[in-house]
Parts: C-alpha cells; sequence; structure tokens
C-alpha cells in the first residue's frame, strides 16, 4: 500500500472517512477499561496514522503503541504525528510489526485496555488469516477491554443491493475518483458477512459483535473481550 495519496483516496472510496478515526477514538475513550486515566491502548494497522492523531487530541493521557508491518506506512505515520501539537505530551510506543508477532513479544499477552482496529482485517483472506489476526487481538486486551473494529463487509442479500453497489460508484465519481481507480481501491479487499464475523470472533475470545454504524459496506463494531 502506497502511503502517497492514501488519506485522499480513502475519503474518495468511504462515505464518512473524515471522521471515522474521531468516531472509533470516542467511542473507545468511553469504554469500561480504556476510559481510566493513563490506559494502555494498540493501534492495530495504524497506516498513516488517522487514529493515532485523533488519539493524541482526544486522549493525550493514553500510553500509544501504534503498529504496522509496513516500514513505509509507519515512517508517515511518524511524520505526521510528529507535526501534530498534541503529541508533544503524548507517549507513543512504535513497533513495525503484525499484532500476530506482536502477542508473542514478552510482556504484550493481556496489558491493553483498548484496541482499535480499522479498515485492516478486510485485507486478509478468510484462510485462517482473519482468525489468526482477530485471536492476537483478543490476546493482547485485558478481560473485559473493548476493541473498535471498522472494516469493509459483504452486504446481506437484499433487493436493495444493486441500487447500494451503484450508490456507491456514484460516491466514488462525485469524490473525483475515476473508473480504474475506483476497481483498483476495492481489489485485495476480502470482506465477510455479519454471521461469519460473529462466529471469527467469538472462536477468537470475543463476545457477538455490537455495530456502532454503518455506510454503505462499510460497518463499525466494538467488540468486548470475553472476561
Ligand atoms: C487500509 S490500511 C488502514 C490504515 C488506518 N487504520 C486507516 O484507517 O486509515 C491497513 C493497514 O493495516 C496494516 N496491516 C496489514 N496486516 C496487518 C496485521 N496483521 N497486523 C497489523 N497491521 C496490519 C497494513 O500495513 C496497512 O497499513
Amino acid at each position: 500500500m502506497n502511503p502517497a495519496g492514501y488519506d485522499r483516496l480513502q475519503s474518495q472510496v468511504i462515505p464518512g472517512y473524515g471522521s471515522l478515526a474521531r468516531l472509533a477514538v470516542a467511542l473507545l475513550s468511553c469504554s469500561p477499561e480504556a476510559r481510566a486515566t493513563g490506559s494502555e491502548v494498540l493501534v492495530a494497522g495504524c497506516g498513516t496514522g488517522a487514529e493515532l492523531l485523533e488519539a493524541v487530541a482526544q486522549r493525550p493521557d493514553w500510553q500509544l503503541t501504534a503498529l504496522d508491518p509496513s516500514a513505509e506506512m509507519l515512517a508517515e505515520s511518524q511524520q505526521r504525528l510528529s507535526n501534530a501539537p498534541a503529541t508533544a505530551s503524548a507517549a507513543i510506543r512504535w513497533q513495525q510489526s503484525t499484532v500476530e508477532d506482536l502477542v508473542n513479544q514478552t510482556g504484550m499477552e493481556g496489558r491493553f485496555s483498548g484496541g482499535l482496529s480499522v479498515l485492516v482485517l478486510q485485507s486478509l483472506p478468510d484462510d485462517g488469516s482473519k482468525l489468526a489476526f482477530l485471536s492476537a487481538l483478543a490476546r493482547c486486551l485485558k478481560p473485559g477491554a473493548q476493541l473498535v473494529l471498522v472494516d469493509l463487509m459483504r452486504s446481506a442479500q437484499s433487493s436493495l443491493e444493486p441500487q447500494l453497489d451503484a450508490a456507491w460508484l456514484a460516491f466514488q465519481a462525485a469524490s473525483g475518483l475515476d473508473a480504474s481507480a475506483a476497481l483498483g481501491a476495492s481489489q485485495g479487499l476480502h470482506p465477510i458477512g455479519l454471521a461469519r464475523l460473529t462466529s471469527l470472533v467469538n472462536a477468537a475470545g470475543f463476545g457477538d459483535p455490537a455495530r456502532i454504524f454503518q455506510a454503505l459496506g462499510f460497518e463499525g463494531f466494538l467488540l468486548q473481550k470475553q472476561a
């Protein structure tokens, strides 16, 4: 994934992308575990830093671990955060790693009071990779801690589906995205339906997903690690 132009592309493809990180952080900030001052929070797949910018602005007291396997994304994120005024007082530990590798490092199991995973699960195939990612996230969290998960979902079959598909293309065109770029943006994604997500998160150690928003195919859920 190329960090150059990443944020503009996402806002052309995802309705509401501009406020997604703000909403995700606000939700986690009010969760039973992460609302405590100084909570340790994991930002899984931090990409170019959208959730981190919001986290340091809303919760400068949080101790953040910013994680991404891509050196390019991590560098872009670090650069962006270094220019943010709120970052000066924030504690951020940077890790070039997957969540699956992080959890096997000493002291990471059961460490975090909350987690954010925005637009990451959708890129992993459902061949064991999604379950490995979700299981690692659950293992990183304290019992009762919550994860905000945002992803492209496979739509439930409904008579509205052709209209919704057409509306998504119309949204992208109206946002200035040409047809080939729109096609490129949807490639390499592996959306799943709600029933499959529920089965995967339960197997990983979370309770049932609670949907907290939806914009066309993009849905946000709160997941709570089983006590
Ligand atoms: C589409 S970007 C999302 C970035 C950011 N969260 C956002 O909302 O804009 C997905 C990111 O997840 C990272 N990623 C992929 N697999 C991962 C894994 N197993 N653990 C952690 N991050 C991963 C990718 O390197 C990429 O930067």
